[in-house]
């Protein structure tokens, strides 16, 4: 069981095998969300569950250290202790969070740089091909090179318009430090284990920030096998912020989302959404989370007060105005509704929440630094240093290609930054180069070849082919004459010396002379 708090006198928790139906932490700032994921993440982690927890603020820091006594804790027995954590970030302050473009897919990375549909199904496109062709997609950088491939070799349905608006998003997003998520190495499960903080407080607070979690999300739902009904969670997951991911988003990231969520509880993973916001939060996200947890609510627009109102009435019937308490709750009380040990709905009720048996305190970077694993830092950090993302000139090159007003301006300052460029070092983009050409030469040199042996003998054995299906008699008919000309080869000797070598006695030398006849006839 994990404990949330008190009602009256009675312990409300949530049965740990239903945690994978998912849930809910919502409330307006400063009223206990933060404080409410830590509780139920520290007592999982405590149990075993590996627990991821995006922190957007870096307010959930605390876990590593020793929260303080708390009369309320001792209740249920809960005392203060720190527990061994990593922490992720997506710069590299702390261990360093990385995917592989491949593993994260085309949705989630189309939200990220808020394609339209076609230009979705364009990165879609993109992928297929990718996989088809065993190309690498590990970093922004492959996707970039993946793109200008199908451009040169005109694949169908690429228009390079959307090809344009797309690789000028991604430079943007290489420049804005993001692009650092893609690459290699990509999280590996198994480095994934025990309790793991991402500390995005550094990250510019928009929808990128909730991504992160969801290409987690979508990792552990693509790598993890099925096992059916778990007694606790193997994986949780806290999306903090999670109405940044939804606002604005389109059908498909929603319809993945829901996928992903109600197939992967069978896998033994649990999701928490933590929002401010829960407006945002799309009715069929809302419809798969089980456990509720609402602490009070400031809603200041029509729409928010329908959506609340929604949230509101689709608690099972209960003695208490669930709308009016929602707005008059004190930090740390919540309404919660959760499912008992038969999996119904229980009716909501008003719980003072928990305190974290870990510290509630904002923690400084280095004392986070020292808490997390020295080998997953090494492992995960960049050694080598990191391709600049695209210079400025390539990222003009990029937008003239859409503006073909502003060539001229271009050209004309290309030409005065040529003269005034000393020349530069053969570094290993030179090489690279190189490198590239000669993998084009290849590429090039088996398809002349490939075509060369198709024409030469594929085809006309093609064309015999056909030739003798058409009429089966001639089948037979060729089969006589491999057989004659078998023959003949067997008794090749014997036809050079004619008249003198045969004997007429032996059957094959009577064989051999009427075969040799029969082919000089058919020649
Ligand atoms: N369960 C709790 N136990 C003890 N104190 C609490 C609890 N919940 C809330 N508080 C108090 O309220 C403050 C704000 O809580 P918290 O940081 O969880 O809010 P929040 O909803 O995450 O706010 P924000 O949206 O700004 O991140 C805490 O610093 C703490 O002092
Ligand atoms: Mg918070």
């Amino acid at each position: 069981m994990i404990d949330l708090g008190v009602s009256g006198k009675s312990v409300i928790s949530i049965p740990e095998n239903y945690l994978t139906r998912h849930g809910l932490i919502a409330g307006s700032t400063g009223s206990g969300k933060s404080r409410t994921m830590q509780v139920i993440a520290e007592q999982l982690a405590d149990n075993g569950t590996n627990v991821f927890v995006s922190d957007v603020k870096g307010d959930a820091s605390g876990f590593c250290i020793e929260g303080k006594d708390n009369k309320r804790n001792a209740l249920a027995g809960y005392r203060p202790h720190g527990i061994e954590t990593n922490y992720w970030s997506i710069s590299d302050r702390f261990i360093q969070l990385r995917f592989s473009l491949q593993a994260a897919g085309s949705v989630l990375l189309s939200r990220m740089l808020s394609l339209n549909p076609t230009q979705e199904s364009h990165l879609s496109l993109v992928f297929a091909y990718a996989r088809k062709n065993g190309l690498p997609l590990d970093s922004l950088e492959n996707l970039l090179d993946v793109l200008d491939e199908m451009l040169e070799r005109k694949e169908r349905g690429m228009s390079r318009s959307s090809v344009n608006v797309i690789e000028r998003k991604i430079l943007a997003m290489q420049e804005s430090g993001i692009g650092s998520l893609f690459g290699k190495p990509g999280l590996q499960l198994n480095d994934f284990s025990g309790m793991n903080v991402l500390n995005l407080s550094d990250s510019r607070k928009n929808m990128l920030v909730s991504i992160a979690p969801a290409f987690l999300l979508q990792l552990l739902f693509e790598k993890l096998p099925e096992v059916g009904d778990v007694e606790k969670p193997k994986y949780a997951i806290f999306f903090d912020e999670a109405h940044y991911l939804f606002k604005d988003s389109n059908k498909s990231l929603r319809d993945l989302m829901v996928t992903i969520l109600k197939q992967i509880r069978s896998k033994g993973v649990s999701v928490f959404f933590v929002t401010q916001d829960v407006t945002d939060l799309p009715d069929e996200i809302l419809g798969q989370l089980s456990t509720k947890i609402i602490f009070s609510q400031k809603v200041f627009t029509q729409k928010g007060n329908k959506k609340l109102n929604a949230l509101a009435t689709s608690f099972p019937k209960s003695d208490i105005d669930v709308m009016e308490r929602l707005k008059r709750l004190s930090p740390g009380v919540a309404i919660v509704s959760t499912l008992d040990g038969n999996g119904n709905q229980t009716e909501p009720g008003e719980v003072t929440m928990f305190a974290p048996a870990t510290a509630m305190e904002v923690i400084d970077d280095p004392t986070l630094l020292e808490a997390s694993d020295p080998k997953l830092i090494e492992k995960y950090s960049r050694k080598k240093p990191v391709k600049k993302p695209k210079s400025e000139k390539e990222i003009r090159t990029a937008i003239i290609r859409e503006k073909p007003e502003l060539k001229q301006s271009h050209e004309t300052s290309k030409t005065t930054e040529n003269k005034t460029n000393k020349p530069k070092k053969r570094g290993p983009a030179f090489y690279e180069g190189i490198f590239r050409f000669l993998l084009k030469l290849l590429d090039f040199m088996l398809k002349v070849i490939g075509k060369l042996f198709s024409a030469i003998i594929l085809k006309p054995i093609k064309i015999f082919l056909k030739y003798l299906a058409r009429k089966p008699v001639r089948i037979i008919y060729f089969i006589l004459l491999l057989i004659v000309i078998y023959v003949i080869y067997l008794n090749w000797d014997l036809i050079g010396r004619f008249p003198d070598s045969l004997d007429f006695s032996q059957a094959s030398h009577t064989v051999a002379y009427s075969t040799a006849c029969i082919f000089l006839w058919c020649r």
